[in-house]
């Protein structure tokens, strides 16, 4: 899994790693827009969730979506109708970092 994440050395160290996907049998209900979009928005969503339930539990993860997904798909030995979007290594975290800077509320909203 490294390797088709292009190096990435710290997923192999940790003890679990989930590859979120999309499914393109629930996604194609809703067309063209489903597939493309909606599929994409429902995985990243919840990947946020298990991303804050772990932070909850102690546990640290990383979004990674730097990775060679065919790659993932033959590793995994996937069913068609799976596309993977992101691998998320979990463990528990050797430090605790401080907070990257994060941009201004003006910077991030613009109300018209
Ligand atoms: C779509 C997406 C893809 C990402 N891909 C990678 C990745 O391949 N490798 C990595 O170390 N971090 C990856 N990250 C994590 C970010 O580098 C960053 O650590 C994370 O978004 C937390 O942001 P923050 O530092 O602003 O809290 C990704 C994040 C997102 C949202």
């Amino acid at each position: 899994m490294t390797r088709a994440a292009f190096g990435q050395n710290f997923i192999a160290d940790a003890p679990l790693t989930i590859v979120a996907c999309t499914d393109n049998k629930i996604s194609r209900r809703y067309g063209d827009r489903g597939a493309h979009l909606y599929a994409i928005q429902d995985v990243s969503a919840s990947i946020m969730n298990m991303m804050l339930v772990a932070h909850e539990l102690g546990l640290g993860t990383v979004w990674v979506g730097a990775f060679d997904e065919w790659q993932v798909f033959e590793i995994l030995d996937m069913p068609q109708n799976l596309r993977p979007v992101a691998i998320i290594p979990v463990g528990y975290p050797a430090k605790i970092p401080s907070a990257p800077r994060r941009v201004t509320k003006s910077e991030a909203v613009e109300i018209r």
